[in-house]
């Protein structure tokens, strides 16, 4: 799909309301590469204040971002998850969610973003590096699909890639 001209969505931080609307997207905006569980209420309770709801014109949910400051690694912050409406994408609407995250992020004091990605999935692949992130390649990584990446890593069976992207205080 190509580019198309970019919509400067409104942002705004999640609530737990937010919760049923997403979950119900979730079959139609990830398809067979959905994580089942991954998106917990708690996620939209606990985390709302680094996390970030996008609208459509229409009022209509166009996508969320779920990330957080690790408390072990304070210098990263997380991306849990993060997802645009399909109708919607190549819009820029995936890198002004992750532009929110940046700034939340150095807000935090945080120094890079850390995003997991299924490393056989082009898109999030294309998407990521195009967003400025590297994937990590340290001991443990395995080329798989030609990105470094740690097999089996979620429920003893799901490759992980570990994506970086560090932060400079413009961002
Ligand atoms: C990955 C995802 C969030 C991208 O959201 P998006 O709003 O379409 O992304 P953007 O419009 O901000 O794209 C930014 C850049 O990423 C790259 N990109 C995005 N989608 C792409 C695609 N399908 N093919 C190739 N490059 C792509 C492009 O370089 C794009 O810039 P351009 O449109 O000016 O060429 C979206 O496709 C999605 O929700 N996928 C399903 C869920 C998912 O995979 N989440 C994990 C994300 S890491």
């Amino acid at each position: 799909m190509p580019s198309r001209p970019p919509l400067n969505l409104p942002l705004r931080r999640p609530t737990p309301a937010d919760y049923a609307g997403i979950t119900m997207a979730l079959d139609d905006w990830w398809g067979r590469h959905q994580v089942p569980g991954i998106l917990s209420r708690l996620w939209f309770e606990h985390f709302a204040g680094t996390s970030w709801i996008a609208h459509a014109l229409d009022g209509a949910l166009a996508g969320y971002l779920v990330g957080f400051v690790s408390p072990g690694h304070p210098a990263d912050f997380v991306i849990v998850s993060v997802a645009v409406a399909p109708g919607l994408r190549r819009h820029g609407v995936g890198r002004r969610l992750h532009e929110g995250a940046a700034a939340d992020a150095l807000e935090h004091g945080a120094a890079r973003l850390v995003e997991p990605a299924w490393p056989g999935d082009p898109v999030a692949i294309a998407f990521l590096r195009a967003a400025g992130f590297v994937p990590e390649d340290l001991p443990g990584t395995r080329r798989l699909y030609g990105v470094p990446a740690y097999p089996d890593q979620e429920w003893g069976r799901e490759d992980r890639a570990i994506f970086v992207r560090e932060l400079a205080a413009e961002d």
